[in-house]
C-alpha cells in the first residue's frame, strides 16, 4: 500500500531533521545550482531513501536537500523523476506525497520549457498561471486514497494566486521581468513537431515542457499550494527556423541560473 510507504519515508526523514520544512522546491533541468546555496542540515541521494524510485535511470544527480535558504528551512529536490524516463505517474509524484506528509505548505515547481507565446523570449522566467495536461495520463488514476485527498480535486487555482502575487512583487523588486503564461505538459522525450506546436498554440498554451503537471496535480490533491516557474530555454519547434538541441537548452538554464536563484531565494523569504 502506497500510503504506508509514504509514512515510512516520512518517518525515515523526520529522524534526520531538526525542523519541519514548510517550503518544498523541485528544481528542473539545469536549475539544480540553487540547491548548492542551501545551508544543508542533511542531504540524501535518492538511492538512500527507502521506496524512492530506483535512480538507475536518473544517474547520480538525484538528491534531496534539507536545510536553510535565506533563513527558511526548505527541502529541495535536485533533479526529478520524469515520465519519459519510464517511471509511472505514481513514481514521478512519490516525492510530492512525501512532502505532503512532512507537512509542506508551499511548493515551488520549476522546469525548462520551450516558448510559444509572442510575449515570451528565450531566457525569460515565466510565471505559470495554469496548465494543460497533455500527458494522456494522470497520477490520480485508480482507486482514490481518501487519506491523501479527495476523489475529484478542484484545479481552478492549481497555481496559487496569492503565491503568484508574491512572486510578481519579488520580480518587480529585483527588476526581473516575469511574463505569465500557460504551461502545456507533454510526455516527451521527443521535442514537439512544428505541427504539434501549432496545435498547442491553438489550445492556448504559452510554453511546453515534459514535467511539472503530474507533480502539480498531486500537490493540489494533497492540499499543497503551488508556485510554478518555467525557464524559457528555446523557441518551441518551428518558431526559430532551426532544430532544437538539448545542449542549447542546458546553456540557457546555465545563463539564467543566477537570476533564477536570486528570484527563488527572495520568494522563499516572502512565504
Ligand atoms: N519542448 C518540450 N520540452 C522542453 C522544451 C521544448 O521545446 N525545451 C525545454 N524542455
Amino acid at each position: 500500500m502506497d500510503y504506508y510507504k509514504i509514512i515510512e519515508v516520512r518517518d525515515f526523514i523526520e529522524k534526520n531533521i531538526s525542523i519541519k520544512p514548510e517550503t518544498g522546491i523541485i528544481l528542473g533541468s539545469g536549475l539544480g545550482p540553487l540547491a548548492d546555496e542551501i545551508e544543508p542540515e542533511i542531504i540524501f541521494n535518492y538511492d538512500e531513501i527507502p521506496h524512492f524510485p530506483s535512480s538507475t535511470v536518473i544517474g547520480h544527480k538525484g538528491r534531496l536537500v534539507f536545510g536553510q535558504l535565506e533563513g527558511r528551512y526548505v527541502m529541495a529536490m535536485q533533479g526529478r523523476f520524469h515520465y519519459y524516463e519510464g517511471y509511472d505517474m505514481k513514481e514521478v509524484t512519490f516525492p510530492v506525497r512525501v512532502m505532503q506528509l512532512l507537512g509542506i505548505k508551499n511548493l515551488i515547481v520549476t522546469n525548462a520549457a520551450g516558448g510559444l507565446g509572442e510575449h515570451l523570449s528565450v531566457g525569460d522566467l515565466m510565471l505559470i498561471t495554469d496548465h494543460i495536461n497533455f500527458f494522456g495520463d494522470n497520477p490520480l488514476m485508480g482507486k482514490n486514497d481518501d487519506r491523501l485527498g479527495e476523489r475529484f480535486p478542484d484545479m481552478t487555482y492549481a497555481y496559487n494566486p496569492e503565491l503568484r502575487e508574491k512572486a510578481r512583487k519579488v520580480g518587480e523588486k529585483l527588476g526581473i521581468s516575469m511574463p505569465e503564461g500557460i504551461y502545456m505538459g507533454v510526455a516527451g522525450p521527443t521535442y514537439e513537431t512544428p505541427a504539434e506546436i501549432k496545435m498547442a498554440e491553438a489550445l492556448g498554451a504559452d510554453a511546453v515542457g515534459m514535467s511539472t503537471v503530474p507533480e502539480v496535480i498531486v500537490a493540489n490533491h494533497g492540499g499543497i499550494n503551488v508556485l510554478g516557474i518555467s525557464c524559457i530555454t528555446n523557441d518551441a519547434a518551428g518558431k526559430a527556423g532551426k532544430k532544437l538541441d538539448h545542449s542549447e537548452v542546458m546553456e540557457v538554464t546555465e545563463k539564467i541560473s543566477e537570476n533564477f536563484s536570486n528570484l527563488v531565494k527572495e520568494i522563499v523569504k516572502e512565504f
